[in-house]
């Protein structure tokens, strides 16, 4: 499993060169570069005997096997945040292609489709999961804004087709291998870990309208300074965040208009993003940041703009499927380690069409969402070969 384990990292690495900007990788949804990943994953595919197509969401869909047999679908996402690093969602496109490849003649009554997601992290609109939400048929009836359908026309596609991505209803099961993306794998010193569930996410944007002015002639006291009242708001959420335990919250954008160092901001625009375990404690925090900031507005004599843009329930992943999961990491010889993500992943939009289950792989230095992202060659061998046992017992 070594060299295939090498073959992954080397094509990990590769595709994060195909990027919209120089020196760094970014590839947000159905970018240009987007083809150049599509193009290389397509050969490594239909070399190893798969048929392939890109679907109107922008997925990039491979199929081993009989189109009428069961399927195994395994997949991740190929777009990235700004400047990430090489393995989040790609390693775990590349590892299903490496899996077809070392199963060779595959499972006798199994198909196994291999999905790259086309837009996970929701950079580019604001909102994540457009591709595995367009294959779940979970996009809500229309396209989360104009935008979206222009920029899968752009990419020479049809958002009219968009039905016949949906996924085969010969699916069984859902797998997705993904790095660990935190510190809890390599602070316990272990290889892998299988996720239990996948902890629920809300993703809102903030606006806080004032009134731009002269930043040289306007008295403190006359003003509506859009920026200082959403650096007050900004405060409140991460000490509200640092008392709540498990909570995590963050304002990760700020848009400043006019954006000139001499004049007092008028708009301040944030995006907020709240995660926990439980659904309720997410809730009733959403609420009191909403609240707060309806607040600092008001006392501040501005606008407040609050618009939800995703409220993602907390997902488990399937008993009967971690527990195969477990089994196989067992035979392997691995050691064992269930966990909880924090990060969200397509399974969590997945498993509500079939069972999922995810298997994660340690991420050295715990950083993620940054050029410094790295596996271990040795774990990325694990990781296949509990793989290869998992789907010949799925
Ligand atoms: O933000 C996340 O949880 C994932 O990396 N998209
Ligand atoms: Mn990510
Ligand atoms: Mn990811």
């Amino acid at each position: 499993m070594t060299e295939l384990a090498e073959r992954v990292i080397g094509c990990c690495r590769r595709l994060a060169t195909y990027s919209e900007e120089a020196g760094r990788t970014t590839r947000t949804f159905l970018s240009p570069p987007m083809r150049d990943v599509h193009g290389t994953l397509r050969e490594w595919m239909e070399r190893i005997g798969m048929r392939v197509r890109v679907d109107a969401a922008g997925n990039l869909r491979g199929l081993y096997g009989a189109d009428d047999a069961r399927r195994l679908i395994i997949g991740s996402h190929l777009d990235t945040v700004p400047d990430a690093g090489a393995f989040d969602g790609v390693l775990g496109v590349v590892m299903g292609v490496a899996l077809v490849e070392a199963l060779g003649s595959g499972r006798p009554g199994l198909s196994i489709e291999v999905i790259g997601f086309s837009e996970e992290e929701g950079v580019r609109f604001g909102v994540p999961f457009i591709g595995s939400r367009a294959v779940a048929g979970t996009l809500d009836g229309e396209l989360p804004g104009r935008g979206v359908a222009d920029a899968i026309r752009a990419y020479g596609l049809d958002p009219a087709q968009l039905p016949a991505a949906r996924l085969s209803p010969r699916a069984v099961a859902y797998f997705e291998i993904h790095i660990e993306q935190g510190p809890v794998l390599e602070s316990l010193d272990l290889p892998l870990g299988i996720v239990d569930a996948i902890v629920g996410q809300s993703r809102w944007t903030v606006t806080f309208t004032g009134r731009a002015n002269h930043a040289g002639t306007t008295p403190m006291h006359l003003r509506r300074d859009a920026l200082a009242a959403a650096a007050e708001w900004i405060s409140f959420v991460e000490s509200y965040a640092r008392r709540a335990d498990g909570l995590v919250a963050t304002v990760g954008s700020v848009k400043v208009n006019p954006g000139a160092g001499n004049v007092v901001p008028g708009v301040a625009e944030l995006s907020l993003d709240v995660r926990h375990a439980s659904d309720e404690v997410r809730k009733v925090a959403v609420r009191a940041f909403e609240t707060r900031a309806r607040m600092i507005a008001s006392e501040r004599r501005m606008a407040c703009g609050c618009e939800e843009r995703l409220d993602q329930r907390a997902v488990p992943m399937d008993e009967t499927l971690r527990a195969k999961l477990e089994a196989a990491v067992r035979e392997a010889g691995c050691p064992v380690h269930h966990m909880t993500s924090g990060a969200g992943h397509d399974a969590m939009i997945l498993a509500a069409l079939v069972p999922a289950a995810m298997l994660f792989v340690r991420s050295p230095g715990g950083v993620s969402h940054h050029p410094d992202e790295t596996v271990l060659r040795d774990d990325v061998a694990r990781a296949l070969e509990c793989s290869l046992r998992f789907i010949r017992n799925v």
